[in-house]
């Protein structure tokens, strides 16, 4: 059993655990890392202000449309919620305990309407408006396919709308080695690692291969905010967890070698509709 499905379970007994885990499922973001404490505190914060930085490079306002998919327990939209009035909030996550723990925790509050579906983001039912805005925060490397995500989502985006994606991206000169060491050891670590309800196999691409789906499915890709240096303080963290309930230090430490020396880089990619 992964890290992610253990989570739940372990929340009840260590509430630092849930302090840290129990909102967000991403990595933190440091405006100075250098000034991380490597504490649960630290990082719960770090997490948040993630989140709160896509908020801000998307420009989200009153009144938006949101879908946050692969929501995980719902929190960026716990913040939207509490940072905006009149939002129409739908989260939608493979999931089906992440989604009950959202849908627990998470009430509208300022006006705002919130709906958690349990589904697949590649396969996402009709809804009655357009969105502004679409999310993906760290989750779209386990979905069955970018592009079938892309697609379903410009159909329910407003012309006007923007899709931004948080992911980790592969550096184009390793990319050759990372297509073998993924098919042949990576995808099977971090899955037995980060569990089973988080992804069922995982798949990191370059910038050129967002920008040819982008293309393929309408729409271009108009910002890249690379705040790699932003999230390192995130490995110790997570690592120290990982290694203490799982012993899993290889997945632990690839990633965060791989991370340190800019080989995969952790984005915030922001794609507009071209037509
Ligand atoms: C690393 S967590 C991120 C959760 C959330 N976005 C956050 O930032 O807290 C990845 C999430 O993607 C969800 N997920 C994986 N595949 C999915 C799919 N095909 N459709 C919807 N959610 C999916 C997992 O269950 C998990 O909650």
């Amino acid at each position: 059993m992964g890290y992610f499905d253990a989570l739940i379970d372990k929340f009840a007994d260590d509430p630092a655990l849930e302090k840290a885990f129990g909102k967000h499922i991403h990595w933190g973001y440091w405006e100075n890392p250098n000034q991380a404490t490597g504490t649960l505190e630290d990082f719960a914060i770090a997490a948040n202000n993630l989140s709160k930085l896509v908020i801000e490079k998307a420009q989200i306002n009153h009144g938006s449309k949101i879908l946050d998919a692969g929501c995980g327990f719902g929190g960026t939209i716990r913040l939207l919620n509490e940072s905006f009035s009149d939002l129409e909030l739908v989260g939608i996550n493979i999931d089906q305990v992440q989604v009950q723990r959202a849908k627990q925790l998470i009430k509208g509050i300022n006006n705002n309407c919130i709906q958690f579906i349990h589904g697949n983001a590649c396969n996402l039912p009709q809804l009655d408006h357009e969105f502004d805005y679409a999310i993906a925060l760290e989750c779209i490397f386990a979905f069955p396919s970018r592009k079938q995500f892309f697609e379903q989502v410009r159909k329910q985006l407003s012309p006007s709308g923007q899709l931004i994606v948080v992911d980790f991206i592969i550096n184009s000169q390793i990319n050759g080695l990372w297509r073998w060491l993924e098919q042949e050891i990576i995808s099977r670590l971090i899955t037995d690692t980060y569990g089973s309800k988080a992804t069922n196999e995982v798949n990191f691409i370059t910038i050129k291969e967002y920008e040819a789906i982008a293309r393929q499915t309408n729409f271009k890709l108009s910002q890249v905010i690379d705040i790699n240096k932003n999230v390192q303080p995130t490995y110790p963290v997570v690592n120290e967890i990982i290694i203490n309930n799982f012993n899993d230090w290889l997945t632990a430490k690839g990633l965060e070698y791989f991370s340190l020396f800019n080989l995969i880089s952790y984005q915030i990619l922001i794609f507009e509709p071209t037509e």
